[in-house]
C-alpha cells in the first residue's frame, strides 16, 4: 500500500515537472518564425512585457522585428506577436471559431465581476450578447444622450468650484475617473454614484478605480487562476482565498465584494421598480440596464439571462466602461494642454455647435457630427491607445494567412503560419496604431488633421473597416466591445462641456503614461496611484 502511495506521489510529481517544463523540451509550432531572446529562464520576455515602463522594450520589438514574431512566457511557452491586420481579421472574425479569449481572462473576471460578457465562452456568451445589444443601439443612445448631458453639466460645475477657490493645480483624471463613473451610473445603470459635489473621494469609485492597477499588479498569480474552479466546491475555494497570505489578493478580494454587493442593490431596486411599472416611460427607464431588464423580463426562458448573469452585467459595464474612457479623455486633456493650438481650433468647432444650439442640452446628433471633435477623439484614440494589445488563443490547430510575409529563422518567406491548438497569439493595437508602414511616416505624430482627409490606402486594410473609422481600439468580430458608441458619446459630451467652460495648461510637471490593462497617467512610473494634475482656467461666466 505504501509502495502504491508513493508510486502516485512520484508520478504526479513527475507530470508536474513535465507539465511546467514541457515548454523547454517539445517543438512549437512557433519555432521557426524569429523574436527577441528570452530576457529571463523562467520568465521569458513576459516581465519585460508586463512592466509599467514597458514601452521602450515594445517599441524596440516593433521596431528590431517584423510585422508578426515571436515572443516568449513562462516556463518556455511561446506566443505570436502581430499587427498584421489580415492576421487578425482571421482570428477575430474569419476563423475566430479556431481562437477563443485565454483561460485567465475568462476565468479570472468570472471571479471577480461574475458570469457578465466578459467571462462567458460559446453558447452563453452568444445568449447574452443577443440580449444586450439593442440596449447600446443609436436609438438607445440618442435617448441617452440627455441623461449624459446632465451629469457633465454637474461635472463642470464641480470643477468649476474648484478652480474658482483653490489656484491650485486641478488632478483631472480624478474629475474624469468619478465622471465616467457616474455617466455609466446614469445613462448605463440608472443609479448614481456620486453626486459630483465637491473633490472628495468617494468609496466605491476609489475601488472601481483600483480594480484594474490591482489585476495588472496580481499578474504572475493571475496564471494560475483558470485552474481554481478545480479546487473544490466554491466555499471551499472561498475559504482558501480569505486564508491566501498575499496583500494583492486580499485587495482584490475587498473590491470585488464591495463591487458585487453594490451590483446586487442597484439589481434588485431596478427590479422592484420594473416590477411596480416605475420607470417604464419616462427618463428613469432609458438606461441600459433597463431596457435590459425589460428585454429580459419579455424574453423566451431559454433567452432569459439568470440573475447571477444580470448582476454579472453591471460590474462588467463598471469596469470595462470606466477606466477605459476616463483615462482616454485625460490623455486628450494632457496632449490639448501641451497642443494649445488645437485647443483653440477644437473650442471655436464647440463655440461655433454652441450658437447654433443655443442653451439646449446637448443630443447625440449634435456631437456626434462635429469634424474636428471626432478627428481629436480618433487621433488620440490611434496613437494613445488605452488598452494596449489583444490576447487569443488557439482551440483547434489552424493557419493564420498574413497580409505581410515574413522571414523565417533560416531566411525563408513565410505567407502563413500553421498553429497548434493552446498557442498564444497577441495583436499589438499599439504597434498597428503607430506603424509607419501602415499610417505614413507622421505614424508617431498626433496630428487630427489626418482625419480630414481620406485615409492613406494602407490604413484601410481591414475589409469591411472596423467598428472604429479602421482603428482597433474597440478590437473586431463577435467578442467587440459592445459598449464603443456609448463611449464615445460620453466623450465627446464631455470634451464639448469642458471645452466652452475651461482652458487647461500645463501645471509644469511631467506626466507619466503607465502600461496597464488600461494606460493610465501618474506623476512617475513607481506612483502607487493615479493623477493627472492641469492648470484649470474658467473661462465662461
Ligand atoms: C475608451 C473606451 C473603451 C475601450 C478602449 C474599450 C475597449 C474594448 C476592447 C478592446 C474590447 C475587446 C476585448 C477582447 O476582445 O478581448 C472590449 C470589450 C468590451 N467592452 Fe469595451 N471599451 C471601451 C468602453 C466600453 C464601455 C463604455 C462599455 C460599457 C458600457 C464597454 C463594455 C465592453 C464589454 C461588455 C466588452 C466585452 C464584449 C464581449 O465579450 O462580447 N466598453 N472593449
Amino acid at each position: 500500500m505504501a509502495l502504491l502511495l508513493t508510486a502516485i506521489v512520484a508520478g504526479g510529481l513527475g507530470w508536474l515537472i513535465w507539465w511546467a517544463f514541457r515548454g523547454y523540451v517539445v517543438k512549437s509550432c512557433l519555432d521557426h518564425i524569429p523574436g527577441p531572446p528570452r530576457t529571463s529562464f523562467l520568465t521569458g520576455n513576459f516581465g519585460d512585457m508586463m512592466r509599467r515602463d514597458c514601452w521602450k522594450f515594445v517599441d524596440h520589438l516593433l521596431e528590431s522585428y517584423s510585422t508578426t514574431f515571436k515572443i516568449h512566457g513562462l516556463l518556455g511557452d511561446k506566443t505570436l506577436y502581430t499587427i498584421d491586420p489580415i492576421a487578425v481579421q482571421s482570428v477575430l472574425v474569419k476563423d475566430n471559431l479556431s481562437y477563443e479569449e485565454t483561460d485567465e481572462f475568462i476565468v479570472g473576471n468570472g471571479l471577480v465581476l461574475g458570469p457578465g460578457l466578459i467571462a462567458t465562452l460559446g453558447d452563453v456568451h452568444r445568449k447574452q450578447r443577443k440580449i444586450l445589444g439593442p440596449s447600446f443601439s443609436n436609438t438607445n443612445l440618442r435617448a441617452i444622450a440627455p441623461i449624459i448631458d446632465q451629469v457633465v453639466e454637474r461635472l463642470c460645475s464641480a470643477i468649476k468650484a474648484q478652480v474658482k477657490t483653490s489656484p491650485e493645480p486641478v488632478d483631472m483624471l480624478n474629475w474624469m475617473s468619478r465622471g465616467a463613473l457616474e455617466m455609466l451610473g446614469k445613462g448605463g445603470l440608472g443609479y448614481s454614484f456620486d453626486p459630483l459635489e465637491s473633490p472628495a473621494h468617494n468609496p466605491y469609485g476609489d475601488a472601481v478605480k483600483a480594480l484594474l492597477p490591482t489585476m495588472f499588479a496580481f499578474a504572475l498569480h493571475w496564471l494560475f487562476v483558470s485552474w481554481t474552479p478545480y479546487l473544490g466546491t466554491p466555499q471551499f475555494r472561498r475559504w482558501l482565498l480569505d486564508m491566501y497570505p498575499h496583500r494583492t489578493a486580499q485587495k482584490l478580494r475587498g473590491i470585488s465584494d464591495l463591487m458585487w454587493r453594490n451590483a446586487v442593490r442597484i439589481v434588485d431596486e431596478k427590479k422592484a421598480a420594473l416590477e411596480k411599472g416605475e420607470g417604464l416611460d419616462d427618463d428613469e427607464g432609458k438606461d441600459i440596464m433597463s431596457v435590459l431588464l425589460k428585454a429580459n423580463m419579455n424574453a423566451s426562458a431559454q433567452d432569459r439571462l439568470s440573475d447571477d448573469q444580470v448582476i454579472g452585467q453591471v460590474n462588467t459595464f463598471v469596469l470595462a466602461g470606466t477606466d477605459t474612457t476616463s483615462n482616454i479623455m485625460s490623455r486628450i486633456l494632457d496632449v490639448l494642454s501641451i497642443r494649445q493650438d488645437m485647443q483653440d481650433r477644437l473650442r471655436s468647432e464647440v463655440m461655433k455647435a454652441r450658437a447654433e444650439l443655443g442653451a439646449s442640452e446637448l443630443s447625440f446628433d449634435t456631437v456626434m457630427e462635429m469634424p474636428l471633435l471626432d478627428a481629436v477623439c480618433k487621433e488620440s484614440f490611434r496613437l494613445y491607445p488605452p488598452v494596449l494589445a489583444i490576447d487569443r488563443v488557439v482551440q483547434k490547430d489552424t493557419v493564420l494567412p498574413l497580409a505581410n510575409p515574413i522571414n523565417d529563422v533560416h531566411g525563408n518567406p513565410v505567407y502563413k503560419i500553421p498553429l497548434t491548438k493552446g498557442t498564444g497569439v497577441t495583436f499589438s493595437i499599439y504597434g498597428y496604431h503607430r506603424s509607419k508602414d501602415i499610417w505614413g511616416e507622421d505614424a508617431l505624430e498626433w496630428k487630427p488633421d489626418r482625419w480630414l482627409v481620406p485615409l492613406p490606402e494602407t490604413a484601410r486594410m481591414f475589409p469591411g473597416g472596423t467598428p472604429f473609422a479602421n482603428l482597433m481600439n474597440f478590437a473586431l468580430g463577435h467578442r467587440s466591445c459592445i459598449g464603443y458608441r456609448y463611449a464615445e458619446l460620453e466623450m465627446k459630451i464631455t470634451l464639448f462641456r469642458l471645452m466652452e467652460s475651461f482652458k487647461f495648461s500645463s501645471a509644469g510637471v511631467d506626466i507619466y503614461w503607465n502600461a496597464s490593462h488600461v494606460v493610465f497617467p501618474s506623476l512617475t512610473k513607481d506612483s502607487p496611484a493615479g493623477s493627472m494634475p492641469l492648470k484649470v482656467q474658467f473661462i465662461k461666466a
